[in-house]
C-alpha cells in the first residue's frame, strides 16, 4: 500500500475534517503516514496525530524557517519524545536560503544541532533543503556516518547532486512537484535514478500533483505521483507502490 512519507495533518488547513480525510486515506491505498513536525507546536501535535491513529506515526523537528523559536530545552523534549515507538524520526530539518526567513548562521547552527540529536540517537533524519544545495552538502559530508537514514525531502536539485546523495546512501522523497510540466529537471532525476532509492511524499496540505494542482494536497493523490514515476520509469503502478512502501519502511525502520 501506498507509504506517505512525509504529511502535515496538525496544519489548519485540516481542522475542518482531518479525522474524515485521515480515516477515509485506507479507500484510497494509503497504508501509512509519517506526519513530520515544522516546527515545536507542528511537533507536538504530529505526536498527538501518531498516537491518535494506528497506521500514523511522527517525526520531531524545526524547520529552517523557525528555527528563531528554538532553545536548547527544546532539544530535551525532542530527545523525550524520540524515545516513543511511534516518534520515527528527525525532522524536517535543514536550510533553506529560498524563503531566507532566518540567517544562515542561524539556520546551520540548529541543522547541525538537531543532526547530532538524531545521531546520539541513531534516528532517521528527514532533510529539506531548498537553494542551499552547497553548504546542505557540506554539512552532511562532515556529519554523515550512515548510521541515521535520510531523506531529501521534495527533492528539488541536479541529477549529479543526486548521484551524490544516493552514493551517501540518502533516499529522494518524491512528491507532487513530478507531475507539473514544468518538472522536466526532477523528470530526469526519475528517470536516472533507481526505485530503490525513490520514496512518496505529499508535503501536504501542499504540493498537490496534478490534476489538483493548487488544491489542498492529501495522501490519497499520492497514486498521482505513483503512476507518473510508473511512466517515466516503464514499470507498473503496483511496482512503484510496492518498491516505495518497502524503501519507506527500511528507512523509517518499521
Ligand atoms: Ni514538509
Amino acid at each position: 500500500m501506498i507509504f506517505d512519507t512525509h504529511a502535515h495533518y496538525d496544519d489548519e488547513a485540516f481542522d475542518e475534517d482531518r479525522d474524515e480525510v485521515l480515516t477515509s486515506l485506507r479507500e484510497w491505498g494509503v497504508g501509512t503516514v509519517v506526519n513530520v513536525g515544522a516546527s515545536m507546536e507542528g511537533s507536538r501535535r504530529s505526536v498527538s496525530l501518531s498516537e491518535q491513529y494506528e497506521f500514523v506515526y511522527s517525526a520531531v523537528g524545526v524547520h529552517p524557517d523557525e528555527v528563531g523559536e528554538l532553545r536548547e530545552e527544546d532539544m530535551e523534549w525532542m530527545r523525550e519524545q524520540l524515545q516513543k515507538p511511534k516518534v520515527v524520526a528527525v525532522g524536517e530539518i535543514g536550510l533553506d536560503y529560498y524563503w531566507d526567513k532566518e540567517g544562515h548562521d542561524l539556520q546551520k547552527k540548529w541543522f547541525l544541532r538537531q543532526l547530532e540529536l538524531a545521531k546520539e540517537l541513531k534516528k532517521p533524519v528527514i532533510i529539506h533543503s531548498r537553494e542551499a544545495a552547497a553548504d546542505t552538502m557540506e554539512l552532511l559530508k562532515a556529519n554523515y556516518h550512515g548510521e541515521m537514514p535520510m531523506v531529501m525531502h521534495c527533492y528539488s536539485y541536479s541529477m549529479e547532486m543526486a548521484r551524490e546523495y544516493r552514493k551517501m546512501g540518502l533516499y529522494l522523497g518524491i512528491g507532487g512537484v513530478l507531475t507539473f510540466k514544468n518538472a522536466k529537471k526532477l523528470k530526469e532525476v526519475v528517470e536516472n535514478i533507481p526505485l530503490t532509492s525513490i520514496v512518496l511524499e505529499t508535503d501536504c496540505p501542499y504540493m498537490a500533483p496534478e490534476p489538483n494542482r493548487g488544491k489542498r494536497n492529501n495522501s490519497a493523490y499520492i497514486r498521482y505521483v505513483a503512476e507518473k514515476i510508473a511512466e517515466l520509469k516503464g514499470i507498473t503502478y503496483e511496482e512503484v507502490v510496492e518498491q516505495t512502501e518497502k524503501n519507506a519502511r527500511e528507512m523509517y525502520r518499521l
